[in-house]
C-alpha cells in the first residue's frame, strides 16, 4: 500500500536529543487523511516524544515534519492547533479549576477558524460528559479526564489527531465504545495516530502500525504481519510488554 504521496503527515529522519541521548534517532513515517495509524513499541522507544515533536511541544533537532507538504517542524503547539494539529496527553492536562464546560469553551474558542465549531453540548453528549458538565475538571475520574482531554482536542477541529495512550485504564466496555468513536472520527477524514500498549485495541482500530525501537521505526505495515517479524518479536519479548 503506498499512501505516501497522498499523505497528510510526513515525518522524515526526525531527531530529538535530550542532552547526549537520542530519544528520536532518524524516525520516518507518514499518515494519510482518514487513516488510523498505530505507533507501538516498548517503554522509552520514543512514542510520546514523537507526538511531542509533531504537536510542537518540542522543536526537532534534525529531520522534517510536513503537513500537507508544508514544513511544520519547530512551530509552537498553539500555532499548530490553528493549522489543524492537536493531541491528547498520556496524563491528561485539563484546566483543573475550570469546569468541564469551561475547559471545552476554551478549546472551542481556540480552534481552527476555517471549520465551523461543534457545540460544547454536542461534544459532551457524544463523549459522556454531560452529567459532569458543571464540575471542575479536578473532580473527574480517570476515564472522564481522558474523554475531556479528547473532547478538548476535538473542539479545535484537528485534521491530524495524536492520541497518547488514550485507552490505558479504560475497561473493556469503554474500550469497545472508544474504538467505535475513533473509527467514526477517521471516517470524517481525520488522520489519527494512536499510541497504545494494548495490542487488542491496536488490532481492532488501526489500518497500519509503525513499530518503534530506540527512536527509530523498525517495521511499517499491518499489525498481523508485525507480530511475525523476528526483529519486532525480539523488541517486545526483550522489553516489559511481553504480554
Ligand atoms: N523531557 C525529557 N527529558 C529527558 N529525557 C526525556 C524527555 N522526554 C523523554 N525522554 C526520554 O526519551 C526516551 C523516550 O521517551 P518517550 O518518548 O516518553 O517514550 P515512550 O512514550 O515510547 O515510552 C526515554 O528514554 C525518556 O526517558
Ligand atoms: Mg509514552
Amino acid at each position: 500500500m503506498s499512501l505516501s504521496l497522498t499523505s497528510l503527515l510526513h515525518v522524515t529522519g526526525l531527531v530529538k536529543r535530550f542532552g547526549g541521548f537520542h530519544a528520536l534517532d532518524g524516525l520516518s513515517f507518514h499518515a494519510a487523511a482518514g487513516e488510523i495509524l498505530g505507533l507501538v513499541g516498548p517503554n522509552g522507544s520514543g512514542k510520546t516524544t514523537s507526538i511531542n515533536v509533531i504537536s510542537g511541544l518540542y522543536a526537532p533537532d534534525g529531520g522534517n515534519v510536513t503537513l500537507d507538504g508544508v514544513s511544520i517542524g519547530g512551530i509552537a503547539s498553539h500555532k499548530l492547533v490553528h493549522l489543524g494539529v492537536n493531541r491528547t496527553f498520556q496524563i491528561p492536562k485539563p484546566f483543573l479549576s475550570l469546569t468541564v464546560r469551561e475547559n471545552i469553551a476554551v478549546a472551542l474558542a481556540y480552534g481552527r477558524a476555517q471549520v465551523a465549531p461543534p457545540t460544547a453540548e454536542a461534544l459532551m453528549d457524544e463523549y459522556r460528559l454531560t452529567e459532569v458538565a458543571d464540575r471542575p475538571a479536578s473532580e473527574l475520574n480517570n476515564a472522564q479526564q481522558k474523554m475531556l482531554d479528547l473532547v478538548r482536542a476535538l473542539a479545535t477541529r484537528p485534521r491530524l489527531l495524536l492520541l497518547d495512550e488514550l485507552a490505558a485504564g479504560l475497561n473493556p466496555t469503554e474500550l469497545d465504545w472508544i474504538s467505535a468513536r475513533i473509527k467514526a472520527l477517521a471516517q470524517t477524514g481525520m488522520a489519527i495516530i494512536v499510541v497504545e500498549h494494548l495490542m487488542g485495541f491496536i488490532e481492532q482500530i488501526t489500518d497500519r502500525v509503525i513499530v518503534m525501537n530506540a527512536g527509530k521505526e523498525i517495521f511499517e505495515g499491518k499489525l498481523a504481519v508485525a507480530v511475525k517479524v523476528p526483529q519486532v518479536i525480539e523488541v517486545f519479548l526483550g522489553g516489559e510488554h511481553a504480554a
